[in-house]
């Protein structure tokens, strides 16, 4: 394509080192795509016939075709999808096909394309994710009232719903789907028509591809249009922040799934064996996706160290900027996949939840807020009466809400019977009514805007 002023070849480690192929042969339909935008603008501004953008359309329709029929050969010597793309069609029509090409370069070609791949990957991810947060809001619903220990520095703290755990991450997902379509947003510009760098002489209407693409308007820039990989990274940093999500999830699940917690026993679908202990049931799928999100987060790093250094305008170096989007698209698609399928099909072992948010002092607090509230004690002194009354339950061996009356009060005289009323878990739970907290009401206010959320999109 490019041979013209050259005598020799390029070496074979130069074709290898220079070759996208075996990569960016996934961007084929949408480099069709450009194409057909680009050549049905070039004839509407009478830059090409209309007979020959015909030609060009119909074959590129027939390249399309065998791509799909027969999948994209990886020909190191025809260097990427692009050009290999034009050699086909150049095989099929003679010629002519070489006027697909004009006011065009592959720096506006391989943006547009990029864009238009990544614009897709952001699409799924936002549908990936919307299925996800139905199943945590199931899930939730199924356990609004479940009373489970909320910790904090993983120890007991205070009870808390199961339901409205689950919808921790719902509110997780909510943010990581603004930020995938924040991106869409911006990244929304047609590069096509800038060119190599400069822009072009030709008269082209690139208001009438950008739209013939799907794309908001062209962009303003030429030399931004053809070295911005913004999007790219953006797309990358968004799927970081979403991946650190699941993998807290992940964690989760690993922990409660474990003998010690035993908050949750995964599908068989969701877990594995071990060759050698028979009695394991491993959850390989929690370990992979908190895997995983490491290397999304690598992945976004590196993108982001290819292209810190580069001048104006395109150089080499950003043809490494689509392997990383690729594999973390993949990855994070296999991620929120897998950890869809473990919330559906986890058994959560509400019983036992409930038992050690009981075993843990949990309602210390609320029994702090009582002597606030009815004996009218500064929260200062409460916390070290209700220190005093942890203590003697342990001592006893008893939950708090089984310690003698008598007990409470040789700590307190002010305590009387009415404090058993909030020292359940139950009423623990109950009274977090405020905006927001884990009141079974206030869970199932939050599931049922979560659901008219869903319904409005
Ligand atoms: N394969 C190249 C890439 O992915 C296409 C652009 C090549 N442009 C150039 N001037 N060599 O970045």
């Amino acid at each position: 394509m490019w041979g013209g002023r050259f005598a020799e070849g390029p070496s074979a480690v130069m074709r290898a080192i220079n070759a996208s192929i075996p990569f960016d042969k996934q961007m084929w339909a949408q480099d069709i795509a450009g194409s057909k935008a680009h050549v049905a603008m070039l004839a509407a501004q009478g830059i090409v016939s209309a007979e020959d953008a015909a030609t060009i359309t119909d074959g590129l329709e027939e390249v399309a075709a065998d791509y799909a029929a027969n999948g994209v050969p990886e020909d190191l010597a025809l260097e990427d999808i692009h050009m290999l793309t034009e050699a086909r069609l150049a095989e099929r029509i003679g010629p002519v096909a070489g006027r697909l090409h004009t006011a065009r370069s592959r720096n506006d070609q391989v943006a547009t394309d990029f864009k238009l791949w990544v614009r897709d990957a952001i699409d799924q991810t936002i549908a990936a994710l919307g299925a996800f947060q139905d199943a945590l809001i199931a899930r939730a619903d199924e356990h609004a009232d479940a009373v489970m220990p909320g910790f904090t520095h993983l120890q007991s703290a205070q009870p808390v719903t199961l339901g409205h755990h689950l919808m921790a991450y719902h509110d997780m997902i909510a943010r990581d789907r603004g930020r995938f379509s924040d991106a869409r947003a911006r990244l929304n510009l047609c590069p096509l028509g800038s060119a190599a760098l400069a822009g072009t002489g030709f008269l082209l209407d690139r208001d009438a591809t950008a739209a013939t693409l799907g794309f908001d308007a062209p962009t303003t820039n030429s030399l931004d249009a053809v070295s911005d990989r913004d999007f790219a990274i953006e797309y990358l940093t968004a799927a970081s922040q979403c991946a650190l999500h699941l993998s807290r999830l992940a964690e989760e699940f690993v922990l409660w799934a474990s003998q010690p917690f035993g908050f949750v026993a995964l599908s068989d679908q969701w877990s594995t064996g071990s060759s050698i202990m028979p009695q394991k049931r491993n959850p390989d799928a929690a370990e992979l996706v908190r895997g995983h999100s490491g290397r999304i987060i690598g992945l976004a790093t590196g993108l982001m160290i290819t292209m810190k250094g580069l001048p104006l305008a395109y150089s080499k170096d950003m043809q490494d900027d689509k392997p990383p989007v690729f594999e973390a698209h993949g990855l994070l698609a296999l991620s929120i996949a897998a950890m869809t399928g473990m919330v559906e099909s986890a058994t959560f072992r509400t019983e036992r939840m409930r038992g050690v948010a009981e075993a843990g002092f949990a309602t210390a607090t609320d029994l702090a807020d009582w002597l606030v509230r009815e004996g009218g004690i500064p929260f200062r002194e409460a916390h070290h009466i209700t220190g005093r009354a942890v203590a003697r339950a342990e001592a006893l061996g008893c939950k708090l809400d089984q310690v003698p009356l008598a007990d409470l009060q040789a700590i307190d005289a002010r305590i009387d019977d009415r404090v058993y009323g909030v020292l359940t878990v139950d009423a623990s739970v109950a009274s977090r009514t405020s905006f927001g907290g884990t009141a079974p009401v206030r869970v199932r206010a939050a599931i049922a805007a979560a659901r008219r959320m869903r319904e409005e999109e």
